[in-house]
């Protein structure tokens, strides 16, 4: 049974062959995911495509390379749209300064006011932060704190994992885990206690190895899933087991 916390669905890249690929997830063992918008645009079709699948879920929110697009009138949607159902989560949001763009000003304005607005309809986040690892700590421990939720596709080192871990933070784990370039990363599994890490893809990006470079699916999570085993000592079910009840717990489902 697995557990995808954090997928792209609606992607493009999916178009070929979207219902054929989802009708083979769960004969996969990948019984649950959570699809999650990054833009306006996404966070729609995100609705759109978890109402049309009983075991997919959705977060909305906007990334922060797209906040040019955010004003009032989209955050006061994104708040009647957290009401619905199946949204389990705000984002992702966050700060990424890999292009220098939007204006860092820009993207940690909206970035408070969406946790601000996780605050208020009381919903974990998911947390994207590129580049920016010392400001994207300021602010969640100011205006984050107490939120919950998942740093997706965590890419820094041990010490940054233990700020988060400390604050209550699941630590996002997908294809790069795999990479043999991926020291730090796997350092940061290896001191992680199990019951803090959840699983993710990020398809259709991040490809694990042996695919590394193809379109991602979570259909490759079982290799993520033996690189945490063999990171860990303990066994691949353990692996799956534990980080299923953590993405519950994550999302706050009760069943
Ligand atoms: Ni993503």
């Amino acid at each position: 049974m697995i557990f995808d916390t954090h997928a792209h669905y609606d992607d493009d890249a999916f178009d070929e062959d979207r219902e054929t690929l989802l009708a083979q997830l769960k004969a996969a063992g990948i019984e649950r995911v959570v699809n999650v918008g990054a833009s306006i645009h996404s966070s729609h079709t995100t609705l759109e495509l978890i109402e049309k699948h009983d075991f997919l879920y959705g977060a909305i929110g906007v990334h922060p390379s797209e906040t040019e697009e955010l004003n009032e009138e989209w955050m006061n949607w994104l708040e009647e749209k957290s009401h619905e159902k199946k949204v389990v989560a705000i984002g992702e949001i966050g700060l990424d300064y890999h292009w220098e763009e939007p204006a860092r000003d820009v993207q940690k304005y909206w970035f408070v006011r969406q946790l601000d607005l996780a605050r208020k309809v009381k919903l974990p986040v998911i947390i994207h932060s590129r580049d920016a690892a010392a400001d994207t700590l300021e602010i969640m421990k100011e205006h984050g704190r107490d939120l919950g939720g998942v740093i997706h596709c965590f890419s820094y080192g041990p010490e940054m994992a233990r700020e988060y871990l400390k604050m209550g933070y699941y630590l996002g784990i997908g294809g790069v885990v795999t990479f043999t370039n991926a020291k730090k990363l796997k350092e940061v599994v290896k001191e992680t206690p199990i019951d803090r890490i959840v699983l993710e893809t990020d398809c259709p990006y991040l490809s694990p190895v042996p695919n590394r470079g193809k379109r991602n699916s979570s259909l490759n999570l079982p290799y993520v899933v033996d690189m945490i085993a063999e990171l860990k000592g303990i066994t691949a079910k353990e692996v799956m087991e534990k980080t299923w009840e953590n993405a519950k717990a994550l999302y706050r489902m009760t069943e």
